[in-house]
């Protein structure tokens, strides 16, 4: 198969990473895609760096058997925890979210006072902190964590059943006094501050982006880094001329644009519901992933001091 028509490979902790996926194919309607969706042991935020190291490590090695051409860590918890041994590891070029975020936050401030949402992982790993200053020492930079955001997503979403209803008729089904309240808890170290933009440092929060913006009030920005991750997307692949090219596909040499879901859940189905309200496409394909094969692909220690050579 020639590169350009390889899918590119996408993973999350779960159904967050599908904020990102939804802008790829959105933005690069002739590439294929390959989604990993680490739904069993989602969250990542609470657990300790390496073995979210671990994880991505092992989601890493499954999708470069798929023969991915690229791969974006759709996740910022992931992306803080291992995208440089991703990076070392494969010859293909390997993006995380952080810095795209960062990007966009940056661009987006006036102020330069910038809060950043994110887990727990995300916030104690101070990524986004660097990534900003790498590009303007000067914002003031304020991070919230807001792990009860990831459970109010992956819960509502697991109870999928009203799901295809509620999507059909486009009716916000975060928009309750419950979810309002919690968002309104995690905002709090956020006000006051002078903060203009808000960046969503996790790619499940775009879910709640208008309760958010609500919580902050004013003329807040609220930045999400799927868009710059798009674009840096499209940029590697076309210096690298990678891209899918649709004319090869109208001659007959190419194919036709294909989305595969792969999950460590045991619910398909849930993940497939949950997954087309926020890809907004039906998942054709989705798999079920086994954490004893990714056990096979790279061994958990006991301990989880992980050689990294
Ligand atoms: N979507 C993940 C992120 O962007 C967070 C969810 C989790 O805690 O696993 O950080």
């Amino acid at each position: 198969m020639h590169t350009s028509d390889k899918p590119i490979g996408v993973f999350d902790s779960g159904l967050g990473g599908l904020t990102v996926a939804r802008a790829i194919v959105s933005s690069l309607p002739d590439e294929s895609l390959c989604y990993v969706g680490d739904t069993k042991r989602c969250p990542y935020g609470p657990r300790p760096q390496e073995e979210v190291r671990l994880f991505v490590r092992q989601v890493g090695a499954w999708l470069e058997r798929r023969d991915v051409k690229l791969m974006v860590i759709a996740c910022n918890t992931a992306t803080a925890a291992g995208l440089d041994v991703l990076q070392r590891s494969f010859d293909i070029p390997v993006i995380g979210v952080i810095e795209p975020g960062a990007r966009a936050a940056v661009q987006a401030t006036r102020s330069r006072r910038v809060g950043v949402l994110a887990t727990e992982g995300t916030v104690a790993s101070g990524s986004y902190e660097r990534a900003i200053h790498m590009l303007d020492a000067g914002v003031r930079v304020t991070q919230a964590p807001a792990p009860a955001l990831v459970d109010i997503v992956e819960r509502e979403l697991a109870e999928g059943s009203h799901l295809h209803q509620d999507w059909m008729r486009n009716r916000e089904i975060f928009d309750t006094p419950e979810v309002r309240s919690a968002v309104a808890r995690c905002v709090e170290p956020l006000l006051g501050k002078g903060i203009d933009t808000v960046v969503l440092g996790c790619t499940h929060f775009p879910l709640l982006a208008r309760q958010i913006r609500e919580a902050m009030g004013g003329d807040v920005r609220i930045v999400s880094s799927a868009e710059e991750t798009c674009r840096e997307v499209r940029e590697i692949l076309e210096r690298r001329e990678e891209l899918s090219n649709p004319e090869s596909v109208e001659r007959g040499v190419g194919d036709e644009p294909s989305y595969r879901f792969a999950t460590t859940s045991d619910d398909i189905t849930s993940f497939a519901v949950a997954g087309r309200f926020i890809f907004g496409h039906q998942l054709d394909s989705v798999e079920h992933i086994s954490l004893e094969e990714l056990d096979s692909l790279v061994a958990t220690p006991k301990d989880y001091q992980i050689a990294e050579d």
